[in-house]
This record gives structure tokens, sequence and C-alpha cells, in this order.
């Protein structure tokens, strides 16, 4: 006798089941693959923007994502067999590639804390110099962190200080300037090659302060396209840089306007095809302004001091401040309020200053808190437990050290002369 199998019998109303169940499994597939696809852009582009670590959130959602996308793989791949169906190899093999890409990307996303070398690596080489930033990478950072000024020709130059620096800038007599010094905008490029920036003068403040920084010989001012060229020849692709522009508006005599200073800044950042990889910092919000005018994709970070050697706030004081381009401490409440209505992604505020509230009140504006210039390691952990998303310290060492003991990721190190 033949079963002759009809439309309605038993085993036709599991096959269709069946075949029900795999067409949900594949449309979820479909439909993981399709999250993924769009969701991809956006971690991206929080990266990029967000200066290297994307938000709080985004982290939690890819670390979810990448869990999700291990623990379904398996089941995906088993309930095509269990049902006897080989499945579509094309949505298995979208499956894992998704996986894998979720794998590869979560480490990416958790190792965002943000190891800033301070002026390079000012505790161990001589601060804003090619060795000072050789030594930061060879160590492994994240960003290196260095200040700049513009010659009298134009050239973008790395200095802390819009006039020579006395305590440790040499003449061509080998001896330190007097306390009178030239502005760097007075200054071409050439003659900046005439004053050697490679040793801390003796009995100075500085020196006490820096017992470790090597002593060094014919080391001179370096151009900020010299940095770049630096971090290409270690072949570190992913380090950014924190650039501050030292405009002030106590000194308008000392450097360009801010407007024209970023102008030159941003010139040189384009000419070198370094947009995606730099942060541009200041205390004078002004230029900030006008880097956000001319350059929105480019992070701005801002920075805060309230200190007699330095107030850029004045949160309580009579006059209106200077630095903050019309956004007032009186107006807002917080520095994190300031730092939000002026639009900007970072706020790196003097870390005696900081507490864990205003972490958590700067974290729930969307901001990231980086503070400055953190140097010992206890000082180190309680940040870290406050949550900041990176730190900007002459001891890249000392932060290694003290990340490894909070298991956070390490920036790779790539070994580079000067
Ligand atoms: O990046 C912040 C920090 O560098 C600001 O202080 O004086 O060292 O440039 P300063
Ligand atoms: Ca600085």
């Amino acid at each position: 006798m033949i079963d002759i199998v009809t439309p309605g019998t038993n085993q036709n109303r599991a096959q269709r089941k069946c075949s029900q169940r795999s067409l949900a499994l594949r449309s979820a597939t479909r439909l993981l693959a399709a999250a993924a696809l769009a969701l991809t852009p956006l971690f991206a582009s929080a990266f990029d923007l967000q200066g290297h670590r994307g938000d709080l959130l985004l982290r939690r959602a890819a670390r979810l994502l990448a869990a999700a996308a291990l623990a379904l793989t398996p089941l995906f791949a088993s309930a095509f067999d269990l049902q006897g169906h080989r499945g579509d190899l094309l949505l298995r093999r979208a499956a894992r590639l998704f996986a894998a890409a979720a794998l590869a990307l979560t480490p990416l996303f958790a190792s965002a804390f943000d190891l800033q070398g301070h002026r390079g690596a000012r505790g161990l080489a001589p601060e804003n110099t090619l060795p000072a930033f050789a030594a930061a990478l060879s160590l492994g950072v994240s960003t290196l962190e260095l200040d700049t000024a513009i010659t009298k020709d134009g050239v973008v130059v790395v200095s802390h200080d819009a006039r020579l620096n006395p305590d440790i800038t040499r003449g061509t007599d080998g001896r330190w300037l007097n306390a009178s010094t030239r502005a760097v905008r007075e200054l071409t490029l050439d003659d900046l090659g005439h004053f050697d920036v490679g040793r801390i003068k003796p009995g100075s403040d500085y020196s006490r302060r820096f017992p470790d920084q090597k002593r060094m010989d014919k080391v001179y001012m370096p151009t900020l396209a010299q940095v770049f060229q630096l971090a290409r020849r270690a072949g570190n692709s992913e380090v950014r840089f924190n650039i501050e522009i030292k405009t002030s508006p106590e000194k308008p005599g000392d450097t360009l306007a801010p407007e024209d200073f970023v102008r030159g800044l941003l010139a040189l950042i384009e000419r070198e095809g370094m947009t995606s990889r730099v942060i541009i910092q200041s205390f004078d919000w002004r230029a900030l302004k006008s880097m956000q005018e001319l350059a929105p994709k480019i992070p701005t970070s801002y920075l805060s001091a309230q200190q007699r050697f330095l107030d850029n706030i004045a949160a309580g004081k009579a006059e209106r401040s200077a630095w903050t381009a019309g956004i007032q401490f009186s107006d807002h409440g917080s520095i994190p309020k300031m730092v939000k209505a002026a639009g900007g992604a970072i706020w790196s505020p003097n870390y005696p200053e900081l507490s864990a509230e205003l972490v958590k009140e700067a974290h729930a504006l969307g901001l990231q808190v980086v503070p400055w210039t953190v140097n010992k390691t206890e000082d180190m952990a309680r940040l870290i437990d406050w949550g900041v998303d990176g730190l900007i310290t002459d001891r890249p060492d000392f932060l290694r050290e003290v990340m490894a003991e909070k298991k956070l990721p390490l920036p790779k190190p790539t070994p580079v002369t000067p």
C-alpha cells in the first residue's frame, strides 16, 4: 500500500511548523545582522567625536551587543541543525561574522580609558620636546597632551609658554635666559633653533619638582608637524593629540588673537590629515568657540582652574570672567553646566577642584571628565574610582601601573627614538 501525503496530514503540519520556526529564526538573524550594521556607525561616530572613547552608554551597549551576539550565535547554529535544516549558509556566516566583529570591537571600547601623557611625559624627559613624546609613545599612551604657540613666520610649534621660559631655555652661550624673554610670536622658526630647551635650570623650583626628568642637550622646540611625524614613525596610528591653545585675554599681545590662532592651527591639522585624531583644549574658551565654528567635528576640551595662579571661572566674583566667551558661572551655577552650554565634549578640571559629585553631574550632562595633572598614584586610583574618563599625567609610567591594578586595558607601547 502506498502512503499518499496530502495537504492537512500531521506530517505536513509538522513540516509547516518546522519551516515557520526556521523562518522566524532566519528573520531574527537578519534583524540582528541589520541591528549590528545600523549600530556600528553609531559606535564608530561616537568613538571619533567623543575623543576616542564614546560615551558610557554606548560602551555599555557595545558590550551588551557583543554578549548577545555570542550567546545567540550557537543558538542559530544548533536551531538550524536540530530541525534538520542546513539553514541559509550566508545567514549563518553573517551571524558568525557579527559575533567576531562584536568580539573584536569590545576591547576597543573597553580600552577607552584615556591615558594622556602631559607635555609628552614631563616627569621623565624635557617637557613638550620630541624626547618626551618619544618616551610617552614608547611606554604606551592613548593621547599626547601638548601646548602650542605660533611663530612670527606662522609655524605652529610646541611650547607651554608664549614667552621663552628662563627655567628651561638656554641661549647659544649655554646659559639659561634671564627672566625677561621674548615672545615666540616675535621669533621665526630659525630663531628658535638657537635655544636649547633640554635641561632645567639647576636650583630652580621647577628642577626640584621634577628630579627624574632626564637632562639633555641640543634639544629644541619642536614643530607640531614633527610631533605628528614622530607618531607616524612609531607606527602608531591610534594615538591622539590633545592640543592646547595658549592664548590669554590677560596678555593679548603675547600671541595671535584666538580666532587667528585657531585658523593657523586648523590649517596645519588639516594639511597633516589629523582632524580625526585631535582634541582641542584651552583655558581660553574664546578659542574653543572659534574652533567649534570652523571645525564642528573636532572635540573641544574645556580647561578650568580656580587658583591664585589662574582662575578662568571667577565663581562668586563680582567681575565677569574674560576667559569663558561670555558664559558665566553666575548664569549656570556649575562648571559642567557652563561647559555644556558652551557645546564642549570634555571638561578638563584641575584635579584638586574635582569631586565625585561633579563627575556624576558632568556625566549626566553627557560630558567626559579628564582632569589634569595627576602625578601621584593614590590620586590616580581615587579619580579612576570616581569614574573619570581619562587622566592627564606627567608620569604615564605610574598611571599604567595603576590602570593595570584596576584591570583597565593599557594602550599599546610603540617604541620610537626622538
Ligand atoms: O591639559 C591640561 C593642562 O595641561 C593645563 O595646564 O599649564 O600644564 O598647560 P598646563
Ligand atoms: Ca597644557
